[in-house]
């Protein structure tokens, strides 16, 4: 393993009746003055944002409101949001919805405290060593930001998508997660959450870290768990223990404990943000477009792990098998389930050519290389992206 240091300091609700129990406690121990962030109007349709409001009127709490954040959150809503922090002097953003949601709310609790333009600390131009306090309340379960420090904003002037975080302050204070606000999620995003949860455990479990077996174990029961689950709450959403079990692997997934002291690969998620940032497609979508391919790709360098996760995750018979045949049979299965739930396979699927291909690879490598499992340049990078088309 690598040395690592651990601190996740999320207060999680989880389950029926917490909100009920427990948000105006929460709430009002950061003050009175509250920014109640929503998307595009499915918490009014699902009646959420009505009970919501009932328990924060009730504790006298004054609520202001930033509504229609967007799939792919814009940065030019972050900056609406800090404006309204500033002038309002907030003590508490509320986030109520899906990781678009909960992504804003931690870029405007950060730019709320920070002096300067908040864009920088996205591009790595500067640091972000405070936020306003923010909790939230999650209705989708996909990306784990109801458990982790950091947030993806989209520059959609100059076609950029990047993730920025300043931990531990932008972890949620407490998130709420009642599986029952997942019931209304519609078929398409409940199979890009499912693809985005399954992609974090693959960027934690490619990787060239000595000694995590137990990692390694972590990891193959959620993503057998996914696999298991996710087929349930397609056929059946107000399936309460299937919602259930996949809100608890989303979170799982990306709250850094099956993942301790691994390096983690992340280049699928560099090369997706790429695609989202131009063509602004659902990130679940994009990826189970990358992933076969970046696997395809990239097998060589270590075709043992893909065939323990052939064995282990998808039951494969080793028996007179080679390692390299079991590997090809695993990313096979990948792409068999991603197929199964309706997941988009090409670029194609999305009406994506391969105008912008060369562009995307530059950018994705920008900062660095991608990838631990296998180092990725710029060709490569393309290489990649033209498998997808
Ligand atoms: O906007 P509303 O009306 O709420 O509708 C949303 C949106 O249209 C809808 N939805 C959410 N909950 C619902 C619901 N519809 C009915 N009933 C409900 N209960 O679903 C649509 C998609 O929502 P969104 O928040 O965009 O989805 P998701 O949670 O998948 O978030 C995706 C964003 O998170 C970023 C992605 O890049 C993308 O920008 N990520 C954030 C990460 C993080 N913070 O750790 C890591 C991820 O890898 C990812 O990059
Ligand atoms: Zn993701």
């Amino acid at each position: 393993m690598n040395p690592f240091r651990f601190h996740n300091p999320t207060v999680l609700y989880y389950g029926k009746g917490q909100i009920e129990q427990h948000l105006a406690a929460e709430v009002t121990r950061y003050g009175k003055r509250v920014l109640l962030v929503y998307g595009g109007g499915s918490i009014k349709r699902n009646g959420l944002y009505d009970k919501v409001m009932g328990i924060l009127t009730e504790a006298g709490v004054q609520v202001f409101e930033l509504p229609g954040v967007e799939p792919n959150p814009r940065l030019t809503t972050v900056y609406r949001g800090i404006q309204i922090c500033r002038y309002e002097q907030i003590d508490l953003i509320l986030a109520v919805g899906g990781g678009s949601v909960i992504d804003c709310a931690k870029g405007i609790a950060m730019g709320a405290k920070f002096d300067g333009d908040i864009w920088d600390v996205y591009q790595r131009k500067a640091k972000a060593n405070d936020a306003l306090p923010l909790g939230a309340i999650l209705t989708l379960s996909a990306t784990g930001s109801e458990m982790n420090a950091g947030g993806v904003i989209t520059n959609w002037e100059t076609k950029e998508k990047l993730g920025g975080s300043a931990p531990p302050h932008t972890f949620p204070r407490f998130s709420f997660c009642d599986p029952e606000n997942t019931f209304t999620v519609p078929r398409d995003q409940t199979v890009y959450g499912t693809c985005d949860m399954l992609a974090h455990c693959f960027e934690h479990y490619f990787h060239p870290t000595h000694n995590t077996p137990l990692q390694q174990r972590l990891i193959e029961s959620v993503i057998a768990t996914i696999i298991e689950t996710a087929p349930k709450a397609l056929e059946n959403p107000t399936d309460y223990d299937a919602r259930e079990t996949l809100m608890y692997c989303s979170t799982m997934a990306l709250n850094g404990m099956i993942n301790m002291g691994v390096e983690g690969d992340w280049a699928c998620h560099a090369i997706e943000h790429e695609i989202s940032a131009i063509y602004d497609i659902p990130h679940g979508g994009g990826l189970a477009i990358v992933f076969p391919n970046w696997m395809d790709y990239v097998v060589d360098a270590g075709p043992e792990r893909f065939a323990q996760l052939g064995t282990r995750v998808f039951g494969i018979d080793p028996a007179g098998k080679s390692v390299d045949e079991l590997a090809r049979e695993a990313i096979a299965e990948v792409r068999a389930f991603f197929r199964r739930i309706g997941a988009p396979q090409r670029l194609a699927d999305y009406g994506i050519g391969d105008e912008h291909i060369e562009r995307m690879a530059e950018q994705a490598v920008r900062f660095r290389k991608l990838g631990s499992f296998k180092k990725l340049d710029k060709e490569d990078v393309a290489e990649i992206l033209r498998r997808c088309l």
